[in-house]
Order: structure tokens, then sequence, then C-alpha cells
């Protein structure tokens, strides 16, 4: 009540049960997303697995999504059948997935009419409903919630009362789904679609040997698709992960994906995501590991907002978000739009516009090394080792400039191949990547801005081995040099190199 001291005027304005719950099916849902939503609320309760089961029934086609979570009670499903019950701006547990009170309600309105929840929790077996075409029928507006499943619906609570715990939300009158000339071929391409994009979503809780969660569609499992194919030996750069300056647990970690011809033909269709190599490219924006975006620029660019092209469809950049970042962010009711706080625009553009960089490179020189002038392959100083275990930065011992040392080294080789392990493992891979980040800038390497007498001092060095130490002719000398990094940048100086006796 307003306390009539404060002197308010004021009249009660409840909304219109039918208008407010036709107004909130227009929020802008797909099928899949609104499935993503229910997914969430299991998540949030719990479960190691659920259950969707997609009916094919004409008109009477019904989706039913079953979880193993903790279930409800009576005063609980009461609570989450109603909206507007739960405040947007109370503190949320950290592995809460929910934040407005609706998702339940607003996922299930745009798809179906009727929404039933059937759940067993401590208390046993309870069942709530909204029926719309029930509510249309009344003449004062009210909000009946119904008692039980509709009458001819009974037996499809058996999955649920077999398993004896869990949720089953129910979806029937799917009258935003079975549209006219919409038959069985449709449902199934649409089940396909839905299991894309959900492989997607959840990706990260499906992963692993012992997956946090596991997602059936009419009993087949879902497979995760990892849009940073990691691990993948042909990948040319990924960042380690970054956390966002004073927002502690914003993180951040870049990628570039291989270029098509370090992948076979399965593993590039499969690579591409539901919407293709193009549209997949830019953040993905995760909350609490669940994805809300799948390759967007975020409106950010220089000057204008970076849009979508081919020459950087092998940028992907992850965003961890935390749940307490959600007012910042401006998460969306339906968990698929977020929005950078102005404070890290600057910042995210930075780290987009160095990845950016790297994948445009990587889609121009299709994901090779280095190459001398004429096209030729080049020896390189580092190389990187996949495995198992994941990748190390090892110098190539066949590089003239370190096999020399190490042939002469004598009674020092066990010394010099220690001080060579010790720079192989402390190959500072974080802090250039930040430096990258933070200064626009590559840090220089291959004598780039070095006086021209430096190089040749070096250059001198190996080339007198070469042709003294090792006999070959000058000649040959140079030709190695012009395929030895970082030499092959340097042809004329080269060429300029003198005649040896
Ligand atoms: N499968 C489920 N198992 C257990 N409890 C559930 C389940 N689904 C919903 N609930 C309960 O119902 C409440 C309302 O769910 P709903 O999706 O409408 O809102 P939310 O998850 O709190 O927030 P959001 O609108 O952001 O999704 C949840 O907070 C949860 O307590
Ligand atoms: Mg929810």
């Amino acid at each position: 009540m307003i306390s009539s001291a404060e002197g308010i005027k004021y009249r009660h304005a409840p909304p219109k049960a039918v208008a407010m719950i036709e107004a909130l099916r227009g929020l802008g849902y797909s099928a899949a997303t609104a499935l993503a939503d229910i997914i969430d609320n299991s998540i949030a309760a719990e479960a190691k697995n659920v259950w969707l089961n997609f009916v094919w029934s004409g008109e009477k086609s019904r989706v039913e999504i079953l979880d193993d979570g903790c279930g409800m009670s009576a005063v609980m499903l009461d609570r989450a059948m109603r909206l507007g019950e739960l405040n947007p701006l109370e503190e949320r547990k950290e592995s809460d997935l929910g934040r407005f009170g609706l998702g339940l309600k607003t996922a299930s309105f745009s798809q179906c009419r009727r929404l039933t929840v059937a759940s067993i929790g401590h208390e046993g077996l309870q069942c709530l409903r909204w029926d719309l075409d029930v509510l249309s029928r009344s003449d004062d507006d009210g909000w009946y919630l119904l008692e039980g499943p509709d009458p001819g619906s009974v037996s499809y609570l058996s999955s649920l009362l077999d398993a004896g715990r869990g949720t089953l939300v129910l979806w029937e009158v799917l009258d935003r789904i079975v549209t006219t000339s919409f038959g069985e071929p449709e449902f199934l391409d649409l089940i396909d679609r839905i299991e894309r994009h959900l492989s997607m979503v959840f990706h990260r809780y499906l992963e692993g040997g012992r997956p946090r969660l596991k997602l059936f569609i009419n009993g087949r499992r879902l497979k995760p698709w990892d849009p940073f194919m990691s691990g993948h030996p042909g990948k040319p750069w990924h960042s380690p992960q970054i956390r966002a300056p004073g927002h502690d647990r914003v993180e951040v970690e870049c990628h570039v994906l291989p270029h098509k011809d370090r992948l076979t033909a399965k593993e590039f269709d499969e690579a591409q995501g539901p919407e293709g190599w193009t549209a997949q490219q830019g953040f993905y924006v995760y909350r609490n590991e669940r994805l809300l975006l799948a390759g967007s620029w975020l409106g950010l660019g220089q000057g204008r907002s970076w849009t979508k092209d081919e020459a950087h469809r092998l940028a992907r950049i992850r965003i961890d978000l935390p749940n307490s970042a959600d007012a910042d962010w401006k998460i969306d009711i339906r968990k698929s739009t977020a929005r950078p706080p102005v404070a890290l625009r600057a910042w995210l553009i930075r780290l987009a516009e160095d990845t950016r960089a790297r994948a445009r490179k990587a889609f121009a020189h299709r994901g090779r090394p280095p190459a001398t002038r004429e096209g030729g392959s080049v020896l390189q100083t580092w190389r990187a080792d996949h495995s198992e275990g994941g990748m190390r930065y090892r110098l190539d011992t066949d590089h003239p400039a370190i096999r020399a040392v190490l042939d002469q080294a004598g009674p020092l080789l066990s010394e010099v191949r220690a001080m060579l392990r010790v720079i192989e493992e402390t190959v500072p891979v974080q802090r250039i990547w930040i430096d990258t980040a933070e200064n626009r800038d590559t840090p220089k390497t291959g004598f780039s801005g070095e006086a021209t007498s430096e190089i040749i001092s070096v250059l001198d060095v190996m080339y007198r081995n070469m042709v003294i130490h090792k006999g070959m002719s000058c000649e040959l000398a140079k030709d190695r040099l012009l395929r030895t990094e970082p030499f092959h940048e340097y042809p004329e100086l080269i060429a300029a190199l003198p005649e040896l006796n």
C-alpha cells in the first residue's frame, strides 16, 4: 500500500492477462532460443540430463522437455509459473542462468498456447498449466493458473512419473510452429536447426569425457560444437585468457581458426557453425559458460562499426561474463543480446583489431609459414609443437645460427643445450600477447627498425661460419641464408656479402 500520509492519489492498474501474455509472445524468440531458455532452468536446477522430445501429430504436435534436476515443491512451482514474481535486481546464485523470472513463461508462450509444468521434488508430483485458449474464454481478464494437465494430456506425464524426480515442461497447441502448410518434413528440419543451435549454446556444458550435462533430442545425444576448434594443430594462433581491466571476472580469449587448406572437407564444413563461416565471425559472449551471442562484432569498430566480411571469417573471440555483470552488459530476457559497457569498448576494440589483423593474414596467406620473395619455403627459428598436453614453442636446432653453435660447442655442449631449453621454457608468450594488444603494434622482430649495419654484422658471422667451418661455397651459403628466417627478408644484403676465399 502506498501510505496515505504521502498524499499520493492512485488507482490500481493491473494488466489484462490475455492481452499481456499475447503481447509477451512477440518478444522475438525462435524455437531454438526458446528451448535454450528452458534448458537454462534445468541447468540451474542441477540437472545432469535433459531429454527433448518432439512429437509430430499435425495440430496436436507437442514438445516435451524433461530434466533430472531437483524438481519443485508446490510453492516453488506456483511461484515459477507466475509472471513478475522474481525481481531481476535480486542477487542470484553464481551458477544461476536466470535473471528476469520470466523465461519459462515467455519462451514457452512464444511457441505454444498451452504450457504445462509438472515437477517432482521432495513433495511429490506437482502440476500447473497456463492455457491461453481457456484464458481468452474467461470474461474478467483474470490470471487463471490451471491445476494439473489438460484432461487429454495426462498420459504425457508418464516419462516424469517413470523417472520419479525432475521437471517436465510440456508445450502443446504449437500455433507458432505448426502454421499453415507446415508439415512433418518442416518439423524435422526444425529439429535439425534446434540441434545445431543447442550443440553450440551449451557446448561448454556438453564437452569433456565426463560432461556436466547430457542433452538428448528424441533419444539421440547431442555432440558439442566448439566454435574455437580448441586443440586443432592447424590453428595459426590463439591468445592466453586475459582479464578485462577493472572487471575482474570478465575474461577474453582471442582465436584465429585454421585456413581452409589446413582442414579436411569434413572439418571445414563442421567448423563453420550453424550460420556459416562469414556469419559466425566476431565475439562469442558467454554468461556462466552458456553462449548468449554467437558471432557478432557488438557494434564495435574504428569510426564505423565493423561488418562481417570474408577476410575476417577466421576471427572468433570468446568473452566470459559472470551473471553479476548482467546489468553492465544489458543482457535481455531472451539471453541473446549483450552490449559491452562503455568502459570496456576501447579495450575490446584493440583486442579485436589485433585478432582481425591476424585472421586477415591467415586468410590471405592460407595459414602458410613465411616464404622467400619467390615463394620458396623458409627455415624458421621457432616451431610450435602440438601434443595432447597442449602447445609449446621450440627452437629448431637445424637453424644454421643454432646448429653452428651446437656443432662447435665442444665441452660446453650440455651448457648450451640447457641454455636453449631455458629459453624455450620461458618464451614470454603472455607478455608478448598483452603488449601487442595494448600497444596496437606487434613487438618488433626480424630486425625490423634495426640499423643495416647491425643486420650485416650478424649476417656476416653466419655467412663466414657456413663458408669457413662448413666448407660451403659462397653461392650455396648465400642461397641458404635466403631461405633462413629472418634473413630471407634481406636478399639485397645477402647479395652484397663479399666473396670469401
Ligand atoms: N526445470 C526446472 N527445475 C527446477 N526449477 C525450475 C525449473 N524451471 C523453472 N524453475 C523455477 O522457476 C523459476 C522461474 O523460471 P523462469 O525461467 O521463468 O525465470 P528465471 O529462470 O528465474 O529467470 P529468466 O527469466 O532470466 O529465465 C526459476 O527461478 C526456478 O526457481
Ligand atoms: Mg529461466
